[in-house]
């Protein structure tokens, strides 16, 4: 006869949560933590035992004194649970371990938040514990799921003949126009280098190395506020390759992308639509538009060509619909007033429309018949709509109502499947500083279109702001996902747009001296994209933080309570770096 006693069988032979009633009858040896107990009397008690596949219901008789999150072994046998007792909401609810033996591998302190329940705790307090928020259901699915996405990225970039190649951590600047995190030189004192903002400028080395077609999930570090989409260290896919069209790029990086979801959701993306920038900002006033919901923006310039109303009398006037909304209070209009100026409107109007079509609106009565009429027209306002109309400069007006237009109807993250979306054309320049100096949009690297070309020779600012570049961004259900461009490789372009913007040949020597040197020895030309994983993951577990899908996350003030960093140095550590702080600003 078979031994099938606590010792005789291995540390562990089944995962709690794949156990079914294919299994009844079988003597299993379970590992994990204890979960959510209820005693019967002192000598009977139901002990959910939880590992990273799930939970199954252990019977355990006999004294044990068994405490929530304590690590013990069960060996036990599997049995059907009695009629009455099955749960459907449990992937192991038909069954039950019985007659077991009980082993204590680690005793626990109570958790400081209960790890069962998907109960909200303070985000400083889980982070604190991170260890014993990990255990929990949601932060397994997203770290798994996370896993899945990261290989199957691989996998796909592979497929293309993309090399992995990892560029350094310690090096000079990049300019992706954040902050920089820098790091002592110890052997040159009073020297730093930088951790890479990208390995953007590695990546155009690897290009004029030969590598051809170049991959890495590089962790990206930059020093600047924190949001739910924004870490100070991020995972990019980060690809670029040589002889490619923007054309190639796209499709490279849509066989990523589609790849990542496939491996999320079981469904592949066949093909992403594209959107020039110019539409993208005239119809949902953003360069990142969620296009899972209508409210686009109207314009209704033209239908005030001549009024007599003056708020209206400005370059641009546009309005949304907002379906169904005439019933919103006046305390909700002020307020949404209110927000339109934070957004930084000079006025918000608002319109009712009445059954029967009639525009119910404080200034209704300073606006003609032909223009209540082409307002409701333009909007194709129904009764029971809500319109808001603002007046401005374009970029302004596009500015608010976008923001409004989010505010008012974004649905949830994870509503209405993932609408990935190509944004193309963006201008090269995104606006002029004090001086008159263009202010890049993308990075100095970026090929301006090819029929924009000859506007770079103007002297006007507005040509200048025409200029188009070749650079693309990936956006989806709101979120910028990712970015890349044709790049510059050649030396006479590359010294008009560093003219253009400011930086004399010295500075660039010093700043990108070597990259520009390397372009002299053969640069093919090239294009690239980096995409960020955490947002890409976060969508597709449906999180609106990135925080839900990075093991050890900052919080939003930048702090790790785990471990405390930031922290002082100790005075020899300082000294030994040449080293001397500041006592901290007032
Ligand atoms: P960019 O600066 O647009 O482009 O970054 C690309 C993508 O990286 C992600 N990302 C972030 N994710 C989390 N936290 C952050 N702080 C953060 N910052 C950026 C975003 C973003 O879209 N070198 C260029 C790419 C190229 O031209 O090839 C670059 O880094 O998802
Ligand atoms: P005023 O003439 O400033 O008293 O504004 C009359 C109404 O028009 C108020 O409801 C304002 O909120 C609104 N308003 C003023 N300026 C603008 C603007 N630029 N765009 C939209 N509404 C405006």
């Amino acid at each position: 006869m078979t031994d099938t006693s606590h010792s005789a069988l291995p540390m562990r032979t089944d995962m709690c949560g794949e156990l079914s009633a294919n299994d009844v009858g079988r003597r299993v040896s379970l590992c994990g933590w204890v979960g959510r107990r209820r005693e019967h009397g002192e000598h009977l008690a139901f002990v959910d035992l939880r590992d990273r596949t799930g939970y199954v219901q252990c019977v355990v008789d006999g004294a044990h004194d068994l405490r929530s999150e304590y690590v013990i072994r069960v060996t036990g046998t599997v049995r059907h649970r009695p009629e009455g007792t099955v749960n459907p909401n449990l992937s192991t609810g038909e069954i039950e371990v019985g007659d077991c033996e009980v082993e204590i591998l680690s005793v626990a302190e109570p958790p400081p938040f209960p790890v069962d329940e998907r109960i909200d705790t303070d985000e400083t307090i889980r982070l604190r514990h991170r260890y014993v928020d990990l255990r929990r259901d949601r932060m397994q699915r997203n770290l798994r799921l996370r896993a899945r996405v990261n290989s199957a990225i691989r996998r796909a970039m592979e497929e293309q003949d993309f090399v992995e190649i990892e560029t350094p951590m310690l090096i000079a600047s990049t300019p992706e126009g954040a902050r920089d995190f820098v790091v002592p030189a110890r052997l040159k004192p009073g020297s730093f280098y930088a951790l890479p903002q990208s390995p953007q400028l590695f990546k155009q080395l690897c290009m004029v190395g030969g590598i051809d077609r170049y991959y890495q999930l590089a962790r990206c570090l930059r020093d600047e506020d924190l949001r739910a989409d924004r870490q100070f260290e991020f995972i990019q896919l980060d690809a670029e390759a040589s002889f490619a069209s923007q054309d190639d790029v796209l499709a490279f990086i849509t066989h990523a992308v589609s790849a990542a979801v496939e491996a999320a959701t079981g469904d592949t993306v066949s093909d992403i639509p594209r959107m020039t920038w110019l539409e993208a900002q005239e119809r949902f006033g953003s360069d990142k538009p969620d296009v899972r919901f209508g409210m686009e923006l109207v314009e209704l310039t033209e239908v005030f060509a001549a009024t007599g109303f003056n708020a209206f009398k400005a370059p641009c006037v546009k309005g949304i619909r907002v379906p169904g909304a005439a019933d919103t209070t006046r305390n909700q209009l002020d307020a949404l007033t209110d927000t339109a100026k934070r957004y930084g409107a000079k006025g918000l109007v608002w319109m009712k429309v009445e059954e029967g079509g009639t525009i119910s609106s404080p200034v209704a009565k300073f606006l003609s018949e032909p223009e209540l009429s082409g307002i409701a027209e333009a909007l194709e306002a129904k009764a029971g709509d809500l319109l808001l109309l603002v007046a401005d400069e374009r970029d302004a007006v596009r500015h608010v109502l976008g923001l409004l237009r989010l505010e008012l109807g974004r649905p949830p993250v994870n509503e209405g499947g993932f609408q990935f979306l190509w944004i193309v054309d963006f201008p090269l320049f995104e606006g002029l500083d004090e001086s008159g100096s263009p202010i890049p949009a993308h990075h100095a690297f970026t090929m301006p279109h090819v029929d924009d070309m000859h506007l770079l020779d103007s002297t006007s600012g507005d040509d200048l702001l025409a200029v188009r570049s070749q650079s693309y961004d990936l956006v989806v259900n709101g979120w910028e996902l990712g970015s890349g461009s044709v790049r510059i490789h050649r030396g006479d372009v590359q010294s008009k747009i560093f003219g253009l913007l400011g930086i004399t040949p010295d500075e660039a020597q010093v700043k990108f001296g070597f990259l520009l040197d390397a372009f002299r020895y053969g640069a093919p030309p090239h294009a690239g994209f980096a995409f960020g994983i955490d947002r890409l993951v976060a969508i597709l577990a449906g999180e609106e933080n990135i925080r839900e899908v990075i093991a050890f996350p900052k919080t939003q003030s930048g702090a790790d309570p785990l471990t405390n960093a930031p922290t002082p140095l100790e005075p020899e550590q300082l000294a030994e770096l040449g080293l001397r702080t500041l006592p901290p600003k007032a």
